[in-house]
């Protein structure tokens, strides 16, 4: 019996619970599968555990985790705490000392999800994200002087390092490679930024001749969301910076149906560090507490979790659940214009992944 121990970290709001649903489906995998066994450790770090001891995690938090194969994360904030001290009080905290450089964003209209684009074909909307998530815009580097004068100043620099650079386009080409149309839009905004966007275009040229056989193009930001917009089948693997790649991702999702769907990878690819596993979205104050928050996200996260770890007949188990639910309009959440319940559409796929036959 293969046995994988995976850090649970469901945080604050809505985090609570779809992480709640998302062990549920999680542990049903196991039990279908019969092969392996999931050891699935709760942590309590997160905004509640701020207010109680002035920290998110503890000051070791990052090197208890080292000891897992993976970690499944819920979402992070709280209405009465300001949004850059939850974040880089327990994701940052996370992601960058495990050097999870690698953050990797599936998006595609899920079988009965109505795109706000209108009727799409499949395939017509079917695009990996590969966001740089150790550096850029969310390097940490600034400060602020004078506070409270007139004069006072704040900076935040960012930062792009040719060796960051180097091994996210490396990533981003190989994910474009693995996909059948081996194509890679590189995101820039270098008219602009003309110190380090401009050295993260020469850096992709550079990485592009090792890979021949995937076609590349570049795209400024703006206009990039426009095409997303008027032209997504002319896209497919999307390399862009720690902020443009956050933004375009919430359109994405947004485009494909809803914020509650996405799934995202923090990943250490040379796997010297657990990688971790969360939903894109939130933690949603406007719906915690009333049982709607839509657990698709965080059921497609653990799918990319239980691939990563290499059980990949149970990520694909799991996937097909996810795809019965949504083509069926009963198991939509609020979100995607239904009225079904966190808990209903839990109960449908865990049912789904233990009569699943194929
Ligand atoms: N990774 C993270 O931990 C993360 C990501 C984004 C925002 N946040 C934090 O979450 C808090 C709220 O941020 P926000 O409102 O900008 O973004 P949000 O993603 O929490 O919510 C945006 C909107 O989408 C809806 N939504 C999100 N997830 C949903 C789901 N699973 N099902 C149904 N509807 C869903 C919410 O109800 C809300 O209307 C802030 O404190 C923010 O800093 C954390």
């Amino acid at each position: 019996m293969r046995q994988h121990r995976i850090a649970v970290i469901p945080g604050d709001g809505i985090g609570i619970e779809v992480v709640a649903a998302g062990c549920r489906v999680l542990e049903a995998s196991a039990q279908r599968d019969g092969g392996f066994a999931l050891d699935l450790q709760p942590f309590d770090w997160g905004s509640e555990r701020y207010r109680r001891t002035g920290a998110f995690m503890p000051a070791d938090g990052a090197d208890q985790l080292r000891r897992f194969d993976a970690i499944l994360f819920g979402a992070v904030g709280a209405p009465d705490i300001a949004d850059h001290l939850t974040l880089w009080g327990l994701r940052l905290a996370i992601c960058q000392p495990l050097d999870q450089y690698a953050n990797v964003r599936p998006t595609r209209v899920l079988p009965g999800i109505r795109s706000p684009l209108g009727a799409l074909d499949p395939g017509d909307l079917d695009w990996v994200i590969v966001r740089e998530n150790s550096e850029g815009e969310y390097a940490g580097q600034g400060g602020r002087s004078h506070r409270g004068l007139p004069e006072e100043v704040a900076t935040d620099v960012s930062i792009f390092t040719r060796a960051g650079v180097k091994r996210i386009m490396r990533f981003a080409f190989e994910t474009a490679r693995a996909r059948p149309r081996k194509r890679l839009t590189i995101v820039t905004k270098s008219n602009a930024q003309r110190h380090g966007m401009v050295l993260w275009d020469e850096i992709a040229a550079e990485v592009a001749r090792d890979f021949p056989d995937v076609t590349h193009d570049k795209m400024l930001v703006d206009a990039m969301t426009v095409r997303m917009v008027m032209k997504p089948q002319s896209l497919d693997t999307i390399v862009a910076t720690n902020l443009h790649a956050d933004i375009l991702s919430d359109l994405a999702a947004a485009l494909a149906g809803s914020i509650g769907i996405a799934p995202t990878a923090n990943l250490d690819p040379e796997r010297r560090s657990p990688s971790m596993f969360e939903p894109i979205h939130g933690s949603a104050f406007d719906i915690t507490g009333k049982g709607i928050a839509n657990p698709v996200g965080t059921f497609w996260s653990a799918a990319m979790m239980l691939e990563h770890i290499g059980e990949g007949a149970a990520a694909a188990r799991l996937m097909r659940a996810v795809e019965r639910i949504t083509a069926d309009a009963a198991l939509h959440t609020p979100d995607l214009g239904g009225q079904a319940t966190t808990d209903a559409v839990t109960a449908a796929a865990v049912a789904a992944i233990l009569g699943d036959n194929a």
